[in-house]
């Protein structure tokens, strides 16, 4: 059995100077690169040539850039980098700290070339095969990816058997500081999943968001943007952590049926109480998992009063600590039973029409803040947007759960949707199909948190980026022993969990 675990990168930008050769030598050289200064210089120096390539390549004799382009293409591809190449290298160093296996793949050279392009497909295909993770950077155009990169998604989308269950993470560079950045990650992150690959954003370091964001405009600017580099790291660390976790599950598995909690925030008379009780808690899933309904759409849940300290106090993982503690308040009862899932299937009703609607869901979503900045109570969960959706629903409501719950530093599974029509469940086989597969990933990350809570939690520190008063509370001596002591008991959490709860077969 390897132990290896790889990385495949691809640069989605067609300015793009690696290629051919130049992407081993660029992996050798990333391997060189032993210190963060080190990575630094060396981004600063790849995206210094890149702008002079681009000079050198007509620029000074002021050729148009399509003869610029061209001169650029019959370089030897083995200097330089592009300004998501640059972010993209930061990712893959981040991994290579890690102990992760590398590999660099062009877009530009695979569809942006037609000389050998059948080889060159089957070529990259065998890459994707052996890669467990794909971390792919490129530029925003348009608030969305690039050609390269849609490209690079449809060869999935006829392949996808390549990449189940593999794990994805993105890198984009904008010209604006808001240029597009997120929705690109959000939009590559949904057609990903949807292929059956599972989604990390960056890590907690940065600011565990969905990935890497770059603000560079004109060739060889993002070296000046440490913050998008940083972000970048993030996603390289992160999707590297969890490669590492899944890796560490061979030989191992639960005792028992993973617990999965059916959290439902949204119903209309009933509905998904009923669909959810007969359609998986008392189906023949119940043999498979151990589902735990928290039925919230008849609780009282208040809004969150955004507190400049958050949460209360830092203590035992254990123990609820947001600021409301009203008995009318479903939150302080809900609080053990939520951390203590192996796996989260999160929503409920989708509508067309919102009469008789209940929802919880928004109060729901703001108040797991807490959770977030208890260094991120909910690290490491398998999370999937459950939904019964009215046909003709238009709430975007898997959506918004994604975005939201990868904040909690989770990992993203493709959501399971129910369509209805005329009070009938018309995709039924197909839904429970993709449930039945929810719970064998469930299970494995289950095991994998488990492990990797238990003997490799460094420190899931949640990081205040953007809150002054935050962050001077967090530098206090008494705040930074209370957290190593809090860390120290989640360990202990799971090590007692691993005894108690997984078994190995090897
Ligand atoms: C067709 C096109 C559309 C673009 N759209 C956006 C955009 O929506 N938002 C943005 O911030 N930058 C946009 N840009 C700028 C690029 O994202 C930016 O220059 C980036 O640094 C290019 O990265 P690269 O050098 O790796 O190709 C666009 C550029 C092009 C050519």
């Amino acid at each position: 059995m390897s132990n290896t675990v790889k990385l495949l990168g691809v640069s989605g930008s067609l300015r793009n100077l690696r290629h051919g050769k130049g992407s081993d030598i660029l992996v050798e050289e990333i391997n060189q690169i032993h210190t963060r200064e080190h990575l630094i210089e060396y981004l600063s120096s790849q995206a210094q040539i890149c702008l002079s390539s681009f000079i050198e390549a007509g620029r000074k004799d002021n050729k148009s850039f399509d003869k610029i382009l061209k001169n650029l293409k019959r370089l030897p591809g083995v200097n330089g980098l592009s300004n998501s190449e640059v972010l993209l290298v930061a990712g893959l160093w981040a991994a290579k700290q890690n102990n992760v296996e590398i590999e660099h793949v062009s877009l530009s050279d695979i569809f942006g070339n037609e000389k050998n392009a059948k080889e060159k497909i089957y070529s990259f295909l065998n890459k994707i095969k052996e890669a467990n993770g794909i971390l792919v950077s490129g530029p925003v155009y348009f608030g969305d990816r690039g050609s390269l990169t849609h490209d690079f998604l449809q060869l999935l989308r006829v392949n996808s058997k390549l990449v189940k269950d593999k794990v994805f993470a993105g890198i984009t560079v904008g010209a604006k500081r808001n240029g597009g950045q997120e929705t690109t990650l959000i939009y590559q992150m949904l057609d990903f999943i949807n292929i059956g690959m599972l989604a990390v954003g960056n890590d907690a370091e940065s600011t565990a968001q969905y990935g890497g964001t770059g603000h560079a405009g004109d060739v060889g600017d993002i070296a000046k943007d440490y913050y998008g580099i940083n972000t970048a790291i993030g996603t390289g660390n992160r999707i590297s952590n969890v490669l590492k976790m899944i890796n560490s599950t061979k030989d191992t598995a639960l005792k028992k049926k993973p617990k999965i909690g059916i959290i439902v925030l949204q119903d209309k008379n009933n509905k998904v109480l009923n669909y959810v009780k007969k359609t998986i808690i008392n189906s023949y899933l119940s043999k498979v998992a151990d589902f735990r309904l928290l039925y919230l759409v008849n609780e009282s849940i208040k809004s969150c009063i955004a507190c400049d300290i958050c949460p209360t106090e830092v203590d035992d993982d254990r123990i609820y600590r947001c600021i409301i503690k009203s008995k009318k308040d479903v939150f302080s009862s809900i609080h053990e039973e939520m951390i203590d899932f192996d796996a989260i299937l999160i929503g409920g009703f989708s509508p067309e029409n919102y009469e008789s609607l209940k929802s919880v869901y928004q109060k729901f979503m703001e108040r797991t803040r807490y959770l977030r900045r208890s260094d991120y109570l909910l690290s490491n969960y398998l999370v999937v947007p459950l939904i019964f959706k009215d046909v003709n629903s238009r709430e975007n409501l898997e959506t918004r759960i994604i975005t939201s719950m990868i904040r909690h530093h989770t990992i993203i599974y493709s959501p399971i949707i129910f369509n209805e029509l005329d009070n009938r469940l018309i995709n039924f086989e197909k839904a429970i199909g993709d449930l039945e597969q929810f719970v064998e990933m469930a299970k494995k990350i289950a095991v994998g948190r488990i492990k990797y809570n238990a003997t490799a939690l460094e420190y899931e520190h949640y990081n205040p980026v953007g809150y002054t008063l935050s962050s001077a509370k967090d530098k206090d001596f008494t705040t930074i022993q209370k957290r190593k002591t809090a860390m120290n008991k989640r360990r202990v959490r799971f090590k007692q969990m691993l005894t108690r709860r997984v078994i190995y077969n090897g």
